[in-house]
């Protein structure tokens, strides 16, 4: 019998909190301390797989599309595979019945790949090649979004087949959040400006040709959006300018994709979108919009990726060192770092961290994980409550690692990517191996330059280098 099943108030004193808006749906902590995802403990899966390995829990990734199921049930779903896409979870999207975006030609063959049906699949990127928008339109994708004027010379020019087409405009609206994933300003590369005349410009070269056929208009205002009522104004807005195409051309557009960009909490307390609040938003704004333009309701599509994947993942590491430094941090360095999580580096991300190998007994202080990386900035999370004897070999886990983080992984030092591990049910399964040394020096081709090297000269420094030039 163990000391927790003598005295469970000892257990549940030194359970650590899981709070549910963060950590995947099915985490809790087994008698040993252990957090365990999908009915499996997260020490099992770093002793199968070794650590760095993203843990993804397929209860919760299924959970947040049926959330948005009952939310929006008159809202087209599609989700967002740039935040995180294998063919396993092309297959769970399709089998909850959405459809999917993808933004290149890697995208595109996973999804197919996957089994999601071509009509499904919505292409997006404000760079599509023109082999990318023929491979796309071969395929028989459902809509291409175009996103450059040349993007509909390449499709009228190299696309045989006929094909339906959304136009992605900028509302001009200012999520007012980190410059770089706000995008429903003018001021930025993304799709066409609706105040200066180039989206009118771009609708008319497209309705001119025979094999388009335009049926909307699509418009993404940026990530992490805790504003529902900007969603609202971008119905407005996108209402607005579809009614002018109708003013202009006689042609009345029947779908509106309002892209994602759905926020989720990484710490607790950060803020949400909430689904309801969205709907209503959207509603109310529909109503009033199509009511004043006297415009029919079109079909509103929305492209959450990260409140679909986000919470569904977690990273677990090995504390490889410890240390404090004469400033008063301690730093805990683990196995992996900022070519697994860029998104610290980039947007000031914060993570939750949590001891996932035993209970974290006796006295706890705020400590800063730090990766393996040659940089100051390699930090996944500042200043986290770990307990004062976290040591080498314990196991952290970091929350809300699901999106953007495996499709964002990098090589940087030469540091294979993880792998991406499903579990639930009690197993767990690899979705993506882990990329090995091997892997990254097949990549390396090697060059011996054919001409003799020029011969060495032993005096004459700078000057002989000169003489050769
Ligand atoms: N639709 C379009 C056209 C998009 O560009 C995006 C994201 C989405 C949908 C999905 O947005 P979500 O619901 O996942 O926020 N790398 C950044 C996020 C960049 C997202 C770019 N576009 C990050 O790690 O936060």
């Amino acid at each position: 019998m163990t000391l927790f099943e003598l005295s469970p108030s000892l257990q549940h004193a030194v359970t650590p909190r899981i709070d549910r808006a963060i950590w995947p749906l099915t985490t809790q902590a087994d008698e040993f301390g252990r957090l365990c995802v999908g009915g499996v403990a997260l020490t099992e899966v770093a002793d199968e797989f070794r650590t760095p390995t993203y843990v993804l829990d397929e209860a919760d990734f299924r959970h947040r599309i049926r959330r948005y199921r009952a939310a929006l049930p008159d809202v087209d779903l599609v989700y967002a595979g740039k935040s995180l896409l294998t063919t396993t979870v092309v297959r769970w999207v399709a089998e909850e019945g959405l459809g999917l975006d993808v933004c290149s030609g890697g995208e595109l063959a996973t999804a197919l790949a996957g089994g999601m049906d071509p009509a499904r699949i919505i292409m997006h990127g404000n760079v599509k090649t023109p082999d990318e928008l023929r491979d796309a339109a071969t395929a028989g994708v459902g809509r291409i979004v175009v996103d450059s004027p040349i993007e509909i010379a390449f499709l009228a020019g190299r696309v045989r087949r006929f094909q339906r087409v959304l136009l992605r405009v900028t509302p001009d609206i200012d999520i007012d959040g980190h410059r770089a994933v706000s995008t429903g300003i003018t001021d930025q590369k993304f799709g066409f400006a609706l105040a200066d005349g180039r989206a009118a410009r771009a609708i008319k070269r497209i309705l001119d040709q025979p094999s388009l056929e335009l049926v909307g208009l699509h418009c993404h205002i940026g990530s992490q959006v805790t504003d529902a009522a900007l969603y609202g104004e971008a119905v407005r807005r996108m209402i607005a300018a579809m009614a002018d195409v109708r003013a202009e051309h006689g042609v009345v557009l029947s779908e509106l994709n309002i892209g994602g960009g759905h926020a989720i909490p990484y710490v607790s307390g950060g803020q949400e979108l909430d689904l309801c609040t969205l709907a209503d938003f959207i509603d109310d704004a529909l109503d009033a919009a199509c009511a004043a333009e006297r415009f029919p309701r079109p079909r509103i599509v929305i492209e959450p990726g990260r409140a679909i994947s986000g919470r569904a993942g977690v990273t677990i590491y090995r504390v490889v060192a410890v240390k404090s430094q004469p400033g008063g941090r301690t730093f805990v360095a683990v196995d992996g770092g900022m070519s697994d999580n860029p998104r610290v580096g980039l947007y000031d991300a914060k993570y939750t961290v949590a001891l996932a190998n035993r209970h974290p007994l006796g006295p706890t202080q705020p400590m800063t994980v730090v990766g393996r990386h040659c940089e100051a900035g390699d930090e996944i999370a500042r200043d986290v409550v770990l307990p004062t004897d976290v040591h080498t070999g314990d196991l952290l886990a970091v929350a809300c690692t699901g999106a953007y983080h495996h499709s964002m992984a990098s090589n940087y030092n030469m540091v294979g990517r993880p792998p991406l591990v499903a579990v639930g049910n009690g197993c767990s399964h690899e979705l993506v191996r882990r990329e090995t040394i091997t892997d990254l020096l097949a990549r390396d081709c090697g060059w011996t330059n054919p001409q003799p090297a020029p011969p060495r000269h032993d005096t004459g420094g700078c000057d002989a280098l000169l003489r050769g030039i």
